[in-house]
């Protein structure tokens, strides 16, 4: 197969949690692009339909939105059950829904806690408990998992941000080693930032948007669709010795 070929998804399916807007409706649009059909969700239904018509009419591509909260184990059953049913099939799981909250350590309450691990540690451990079954019968899987930058280095007021994303590294290598076997691979892409919407507190600030620029050496916010090349990357068989692997796009923050 050529190279190029080999970053093809022609007849793959993809679930992209979060494919609503920022990177995940980037990376959806992206792996359409290269031929695979994707169901994104929200946890509003219209918007993740709303995203799906319009990832669709870009790419020419099937598409479906779903309405899911990644923490809700039985939701995320029901979501991968009918993207089965719809496309007959799922090759391809990126855990892309996350949240953050930024405090410092003395006012961070309990229930920030719990919402930032559930949605960014429990959510991909329920998804991808959900679709290994599946991928096992099929003898062929990929899932890709969004951590951080911030999985690899600590930044002040993220105590739970950084802790659910360096977990997720870590949950990464585990599936790594326990799905091999089955001919499915699990890597994770550690974004630095990129302007999208869960960044805007620290974009409007200007201290704190200084801050970052400064520590960027390319000397810039990424664009989301900066990510896609990576993502399309670890779907495909451009990847297919790579498992367990942490890959950043972080701008150089973490060459230091
Ligand atoms: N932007 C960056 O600089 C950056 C850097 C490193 C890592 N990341 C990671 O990349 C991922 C995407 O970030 P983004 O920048 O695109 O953020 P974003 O624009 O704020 O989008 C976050 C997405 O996550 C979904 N989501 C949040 N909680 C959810 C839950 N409980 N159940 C289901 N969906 C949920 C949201 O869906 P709804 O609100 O529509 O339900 C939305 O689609 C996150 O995991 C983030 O941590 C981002």
């Amino acid at each position: 197969m050529s190279v190029m070929n080999r970053f093809r998804l022609d007849g793959r399916v993809a679930l992209v949690t979060g494919g609503n807007r920022g990177l995940g409706l980037s990376m959806a649009k992206a792996l359409a692009e290269a031929g695979a059909s994707v169901a994104v969700t929200s946890r509003d239904e219209e918007r993740a339909q709303e995203a799906a018509r319009s990832i669709a009419q870009a790419t020419g591509q099937s598409a479906q939105g779903y309405a899911l909260d990644v923490t809700n184990a039985s939701q995320v059953e029901s979501v991968v059950q009918a993207v089965a049913e719809h496309f007959g099939k799922i090759d391809i799981l990126i855990n892309n829904a996350g949240i953050n909250v930024r405090k410092p350590v003395e006012e961070f309450d309990e229930a920030s806690w719990d919402l930032v691990q559930g949605a960014n540690l429990k959510g991909p451990y329920l998804c991808a408990r959900a679709v290994v079954k599946k991928m096992k019968e099929q003898g062929w899987g990929r899932i890709i998992n969004l951590a951080s930058m911030l999985g690899l280095v600590g930044l002040p007021e993220r105590i739970a941000y950084c802790s659910s994303k360096g977990g997720l590294i870590q949950m990464t290598k585990v599936l790594a080693l326990e799905l091999a076997p089955y001919n499915i691979t699990v890597n994770a892409l550690c974004p630095g930032p990129f302007a999208t919407e869960i960044n805007t507190p620290v974009i409007n600030n200007p201290e704190a948007s200084k801050y970052f620029l400064d520590n960027i050496p390319l000397g810039r916010w990424a664009e989301p669709d900066e990510l896609g090349g990576a993502a399309v990357f670890l779907a495909s068989e451009a990847s297919s010795f790579v498992t367990g692997s942490s890959l950043t796009i972080d701008g150089g923050w973490t060459a230091r």
